[in-house]
C-alpha cells in the first residue's frame, strides 16, 4: 500500500442481497486517494456512487475487497469501532444540510465536539473558529430557519471541519441551493483544499466536478475513467470572509 494514501481501495465490492436477488452495487473498485487532493466522484444514477461514498465514509462496509484509511484497515470493523473511525477522521456534508432545526448555529457545530468529550469552552473557542472560517461569524446564533441554504450548507461545513477530520466527504453538496450559491459552495471548497484539506465530493453534475482536481466516474459498479482535470474551473474569488 502507498504510504502516503489516506485511501487505499483495492477490488472493492458490494452487493445487496434483496430477497433472492443479489445487487451488485459496486464490482472491484480500485483507487487511491492522497492528502490533499480535490477528487470528484461521478456517474448516473445507479451506479455505486452512494454505495462507495457509504464505504468511504465508514458508514458500511464492503462485501469483499480491502479499504485502508490511514494505514487502517477498516473493511471489517464492527459498528462500534466503525463509527469511532467515523467520527475522527470524516466531516460529512450532504445535500440536505441535516442541521438540528432548534439549536443556533454554535450549537450545531459543537455537537461534534460533545461527542468527542471536549470540554465547553474549548468547544466554544473552536466553533466559534471554524464558524469564522467559513464566513459567518456573524450568525453563531442564527438557527437553521434564519439563514439562506448557502448559509445553512456553510454551516454544516462548519460543522464538518470542526473535528479536524482527514476527509471532507460532501455527497451532492450544492443539489439544494441555486446555482449562484452552489458556486459560493465551490469557492468555500476551493479555500479548504487551499489550505490543505482533502476533499471528496459525489455528484452527478459535471459543473460540480470541473471545481475538482481528479475525476473518477463510475458506471455499473465499475470504475469507468480516472482522469486529472488539466484545467480546474476556479470559483469567483475566494474571499468566503463576505456574509450573504
Ligand atoms: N440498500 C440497498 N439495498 C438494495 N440495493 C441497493 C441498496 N442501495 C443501493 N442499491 C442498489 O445498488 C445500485 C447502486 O446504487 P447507489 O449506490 O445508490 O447508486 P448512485 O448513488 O450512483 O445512484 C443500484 O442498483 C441500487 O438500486
Ligand atoms: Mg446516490
Amino acid at each position: 500500500m502507498n504510504q502516503q494514501s489516506i485511501i487505499s481501495i483495492r477490488e472493492l465490492t458490494k452487493e445487496y442481497v434483496m430477497g433472492t436477488q443479489k445487487v451488485r452495487a459496486l464490482r472491484g473498485v480500485d483507487f487511491d486517494i492522497k492528502k490533499n487532493e480535490y477528487v470528484a466522484i461521478m456517474g448516473p444514477s445507479g451506479s455505486g456512487k452512494s454505495t462507495l461514498m457509504n464505504i468511504i465514509g465508514c458508514l458500511d462496509t464492503p462485501t469483499a475487497g480491502s479499504y485502508h484509511l490511514n494505514g487502517q484497515d477498516v473493511s471489517h470493523l464492527t459498528d462500534n469501532d466503525l463509527a469511532a473511525v467515523r467520527n475522527r477522521e470524516i466531516g460529512f456534508v450532504f445535500q440536505t444540510f441535516n442541521l438540528l432545526p432548534r439549536s443556533d448555529c454554535l450549537a450545531n457545530v459543537e455537537l461534534p465536539l460533545i461527542y468527542a468529550g471536549i470540554r465547553s469552552s474549548e468547544r466554544k473557542k473552536r466553533a466559534l473558529e471554524v464558524l469564522d472560517r467559513v464566513g459567518l461569524s456573524d450568525r453563531v446564533d442564527h438557527k437553521p430557519n434564519e439563514l439562506s441554504g448557502g448559509q445553512r450548507q456553510r454551516v454544516a461545513i462548519a460543522r464538518a471541519l470542526v473535528n479536524n477530520p482527514s476527509i471532507l466527504l460532501a455527497d451532492e453538496p450544492t443539489g439544494n441551493l441555486d446555482s449562484k450559491t452552489g458556486e459560493e459552495i465551490m469557492r468555500l471548497f476551493e479555500n479548504l483544499y487551499d489550505a490543505g484539506h482533502t476533499i471528496i465530493v459525489v455528484t452527478h453534475e459535471k459543473d460540480v466536478a470541473r471545481h475538482s482536481r481528479r475525476i473518477i466516474n463510475l458506471f455499473d459498479g465499475m470504475i469507468e475513467s480516472d482522469t486529472r482535470v488539466d484545467e480546474p474551473v476556479l470559483a469567483g474569488n475566494n474571499n468566503v470572509a463576505q456574509p450573504d
